[in-house]
This record gives C-alpha cells, sequence and structure tokens, in this order.
C-alpha cells in the first residue's frame, strides 16, 4: 500500500536551514521574552504581507483572546457558527458570550445582512471568519460596526496571502488575529498574530502578551503569557523563505481540483465573492451526507484521509453552548469535505482524488 496522503503536511524549510539558524539560538542562549528572531520574524512577515503593525504570539487561539482583552470588550460577541471551535472558545474563555450569525450559503462566511438582527444592548463586538481564507465582505461589516459603535475582531487564523483591493485582509477590522499552525500556509509549528492598524493598539498587544510589562519593565496592566519562542520563530524564518512556493502550490492544487471537479454533478464549491483568497483549502459540499461519507470511505480505502472540515456546525456543540439555530451551516456542515492539499502533493495525487471522487458519485 503507498504511504498515507492525509488532508494536510506541514511545509517545512529544508532541515539545514532550520539548524543554522538556531546555531544562533544556541550561542546567544536567547530562548524567549520577545527574542531577536521572534523580532526579526515580525518584521519579515509585515514587509511580506505589507502590513503595519504584528504582533507574534504563541498560537492563533492566544491571538484571538489577546484581541478581546486588548479591546476590553465584555458582553455580546456576534459570529460564525461554520469555524473551528476555538473561534467560540476564545469568547468564553474572555468572559463573553457568543451570538451566533448564521452564513452566506456561497461564501461559507457570516452572512452580513443577517448580523443587524442580532444586535441588542449587550452586543460590544463582530468576530467574523475569513473561511478557508476567502475574505468576508469587510466593507460591509465595517459599515455596521461603525452604526452600532461595535468593534471587529477577524479571525483571520486561514486568512494569510488573502486580499481585499490589493490589501492584505489581515489590515480589516480593529484587529485581526491569524494562527501559524503547522497546517497553515505559513507556520511556526505553532504560532499566531494579532494585527492591527492601530498604534495604541498594537502597544497594548505587545504588553499584554508579556504579562502586562511596559516598555521600561513595570506591570501596568493586567497580562499574560502569549510569547512566542525563538525555537518556533527560527522555524517561521527558515519557513518564510519558501512562502511564494508554498502559495503557488497551494495555488496550482486548488486550480487543478477546480479544473477536473468544477463540473461534476452533485459537487458544489465555495465561492469568493470579496477580494482574492489564498487557495489555501479545496472544499467540495456534496449533496447529502451519506455521499460525503461513502466519498470519504473509499478514499481511505485507498489510503488517502480528506478532512470533514468544518463539522459539525459550532452552534451545536451541547457541551460549551447553548443551541442557537443557524440553519445554513448545519445543513452545509455535514456535507462539506476538505481534500488533501499542501506544498508537495504534486498532480498525480490531486487526479487519483479526483478519479475516486467521480466514481463514487457516478454509482
Ligand atoms: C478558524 C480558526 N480559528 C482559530 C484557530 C486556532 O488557531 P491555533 O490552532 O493556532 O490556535 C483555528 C485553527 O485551526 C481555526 O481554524
Amino acid at each position: 500500500m503507498t504511504k498515507a496522503t492525509y488532508v494536510t503536511k506541514p511545509s517545512l524549510a529544508p532541515l539545514h536551514e532550520y539548524t543554522k539558524i538556531l546555531e544562533g539560538v544556541w550561542e546567544s542562549g536567547i530562548l524567549t521574552h520577545n527574542g531577536p528572531l521572534v523580532q526579526q520574524l515580525e518584521k519579515d512577515l509585515q514587509a511580506k504581507l505589507g502590513l503595519q503593525h504584528l504582533v507574534a504570539v504563541t498560537n492563533g487561539t492566544v491571538a484571538l483572546q489577546l484581541a478581546i482583552k486588548a479591546l476590553e470588550l465584555k458582553g455580546e460577541i456576534i459570529t460564525s457558527p461554520f469555524t473551528w471551535v476555538a473561534t467560540v472558545s476564545a469568547i468564553k474563555w474572555e468572559g463573553c458570550s457568543p451570538v451566533f450569525c448564521d452564513i452566506d450559503p456561497e461564501t461559507l462566511n457570516i452572512d452580513p445582512d443577517k448580523i443587524e438582527a442580532l444586535i441588542t444592548d449587550k452586543t460590544v463586538a463582530i468576530m467574523p471568519v475569513h473561511v478557508f481564507g476567502v475574505p468576508c465582505d469587510v466593507d460591509k461589516i465595517e459599515a455596521i460596526a461603525k452604526k452600532h459603535g461595535l468593534k471587529v475582531i477577524y479571525d483571520a487564523a486561514h486568512a494569510i496571502g488573502s486580499k481585499v483591493e490589493e490589501k492584505s485582509v489581515l489590515d480589516y477590522g480593529d484587529i485581526s488575529a491569524t494562527s501559524f499552525h503547522a497546517t497553515k500556509l505559513f507556520n511556526t509549528g505553532e504560532g499566531g498574530g494579532c494585527i492591527t492598524t492601530d498604534s495604541g493598539l498594537f502597544e497594548k498587544l505587545r504588553r499584554i502578551r508579556f504579562f502586562g510589562h511596559d516598555a521600561q519593565g513595570q506591570i501596568v496592566e493586567d497580562g499574560c503569557n502569549g510569547k512566542l519562542t525563538e525555537i518556533h520563530a527560527a522555524l517561521g524564518l527558515a519557513n518564510l523563505k519558501y512562502y511564494d512556493e508554498v502559495f503557488s502550490a497551494r495555488k496550482e492544487g486548488y486550480a487543478l481540483y477546480k479544473e477536473l471537479l468544477g463540473n461534476l454533478p452533485g459537487v458544489s464549491f465555495q465561492r469568493c465573492k470579496v477580494g482574492v483568497h489564498n487557495s489555501s483549502y479545496f472544499t467540495v459540499i456534496f449533496e447529502n451526507e451519506p455521499t460525503l461519507l461513502d466519498v470519504v470511505q473509499k478514499l481511505n480505502d485507498q489510503n488517502l484521509y480528506p478532512r470533514r472540515y468544518f463539522y459539525p456546525s459550532v452552534n451545536t456543540f451541547s457541551k460549551i453552548v447553548d443551541y442557537q439555530p443557524a440553519p445554513i451551516s448545519e445543513d452545509i456542515s455535514p456535507r462539506i469535505l476538505a481534500l488533501p492539499l499542501f506544498w508537495e502533493l504534486g498532480d498525480e495525487k490531486i487526479r487519483r482524488v479526483v478519479e475516486i471522487i467521480a466514481e463514487t458519485l457516478k454509482k
């Protein structure tokens, strides 16, 4: 049997390039506390993505929590049910309550036309998710937020490389929180970042990432430990050199899937209506769950492992939230499948995956 192919595989720079950077860490003995490599990574990412301010942190979940904390939010936060559980757990860990706004059935992002009906006198913010890197309708969301005096935090965990009007989508909202998790287009193993264009918020994020220390080392506010280590930053610096290659490989893989699956009856796809997405995930929506399960089984039989993502819809997680209906998210979630897509996947595997899907759908 051939080696298993999973939905994703971390992109890694050649090992010797990573160890070369690590030699400097061993020499300096600096492992953390906003060390030189973290600072370099922040600078390089800002330059690469055209961002004003990026604060590197431990992971994407902590980035969301720090964003809520920095904006001093207490109350209801309107968010998407079609997301990874971290979006909602971050809201809850910061003492806020998630309110679910259903999604647009084509973009799979929060439906901006449904936000206003959910606003109450307790609403403090909107936290939309750029699902699979497809940008949200940032203009509409900003207009609603302005009208009602709400903050906007984007869960941009998937969205490095996505753009709206030639600008990184991470530059929208009061703060965007992204992830550098192993599976993401750019990774540091574990890691994440808060992005803002507001220099006051930038300084605050830097302080609360580091126990609430100011530049003079005084504790001036209630912080936590959200620091990225030098070891992770070193991996990020090594990987960043390959960002363009990784980005184009995913784009080519995405385009090939779309070309081969695009006209197949019985499947539909997420649409990008605003800006340009980063092609970081390729998902297929089947007509019903039994078909999806059949496809998964046939792929697994050939040692191919796609992932049900996002499944189930987070508003149905009875252990963490009280149920609030979101019929579109609940309808799509059991029918959507993320297919293998990563740097070194190659066309042959993509063709094989498509062949199996096409054969299964014919039956
Ligand atoms: C939409 C979304 N938000 C938040 C996160 C959390 O990011 P991290 O794994 O870096 O904590 C993820 C993780 O995959 C995610 O998919």
